[in-house]
């Protein structure tokens, strides 16, 4: 199957059974500022749905408030006003620690956090219980395959006795791409994952996305980023944010057009698609 075909299967399928994995409803996050004396919103009145097997593409310029709604998103911080249901549970009313059990999350503290003389393999394997310790005693032999399953499918068979910290920044991003799904999580968050890759590096994570997203139809994922470029073929739906509000969502045909990303960034941009692929180029 051609990347096309995936992407347009996808397309017809996006939506799955209608079934609800994150729900946000009049969200606002704020803090206080002492300096200002007021509160300062990150993010102001977002409305948002994410159903069952749609993938996601949160873009928006640097302070937008990606990163905060990602954490929303991953049940690692709570709205101050308005409510977020991750995964039917709704957050300040359920066990936190227990639903990111659920999630896996593709950022840079993750990537900081792991020990850097740690192999490759044993990285991937202490995503299994979604803690950054390596929970030996807990391990079984089919987390061992699933983990070397992982390493094959994100193309880093060679590597499974490097050290972490060995690993170049692509390699890096595809490991913890891996890490993230050992857990077989409903809902798969990246924030920026291409960031400092460079471009063979950049499309080794975009296919490893698209082949992630083929293998499992039920997976729900919200990548954050950017750079159009960065976008797999396989994303459904889109959300740009600007400011901490919604500046358009809905269906990626729909809302990534020239006029909305112009306005997204603040600079005459040219949206195109080519063989299901993003760009941008400023008019
Ligand atoms: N704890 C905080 N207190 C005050 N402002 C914050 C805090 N965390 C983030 N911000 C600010 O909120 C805005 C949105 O941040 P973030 O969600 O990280 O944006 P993005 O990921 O889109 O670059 C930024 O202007 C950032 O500086
Ligand atoms: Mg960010």
């Amino acid at each position: 199957m051609s990347i096309d075909d995936l992407a347009n299967a996808l397309d017809q399928t996006g939506g799955g059974a209608g079934q609800e994995v994150v729900r946000a409803e009049g969200v606002d996050v704020f803090r206080w500022s002492a300096k200002l004396n007021r509160r300062v919103y990150l993010l102001e009145g977002i409305d948002w749905l994410v159903e069952l097997g749609q993938h996601w593409v949160v873009l928006g310029p640097n302070g937008a408030g990606k990163t905060t709604l990602l954490h929303l998103a991953a049940a690692d911080s709570h709205a101050s006003d308005g409510t977020v249901d991750v995964l039917g549970r709704r957050l300040g009313a359920t066990d936190m620690r227990k639903l990111r059990e659920d999630i896996g999350l593709v950022d840079a503290r993750t990537s900081r956090a792991i020990p850097p003389r740690r192999p490759v393999l044993e990285t991937i394997e202490s995503g299994a219980f979604n803690s950054i310790a390596l929970q030996h005693q807990r391990l079984e032999e089919s987390h061992l395959s699933r983990a070397r399953e992982l390493l094959t499918t994100v193309g880093l068979d060679d590597l499974a006795t490097r050290s972490f910290g060995e690993c170049s920044q692509g390699e890096r991003q595809r490991i913890l791409l891996a890490r993230a799904l050992m857990a077989s999580p409903d809902l798969l968050l990246l924030d920026e994952p291409a960031s400092g890759l460079d471009l063979p590096s950049r499309e080794q994570l975009v296919s490893a996305l698209v082949a992630m997203a083929g293998h499992d139809p039920s997976l729900t994922t919200v990548t954050v980023t950017h750079h159009l470029e960065e976008i797999p073929p396989t994303v459904t739906h889109g959300l740009l944010l600007r400011g901490g509000k919604v500046l358009a969502q809905g269906t990626i045909e729909e809302t990534l057009t020239s006029e909305n990303v112009s306005e997204c960034f603040g600079l005459p941009i040219e949206v195109g698609r080519r063989s299901g692929r993003w760009s941008a180029t400023i008019r």
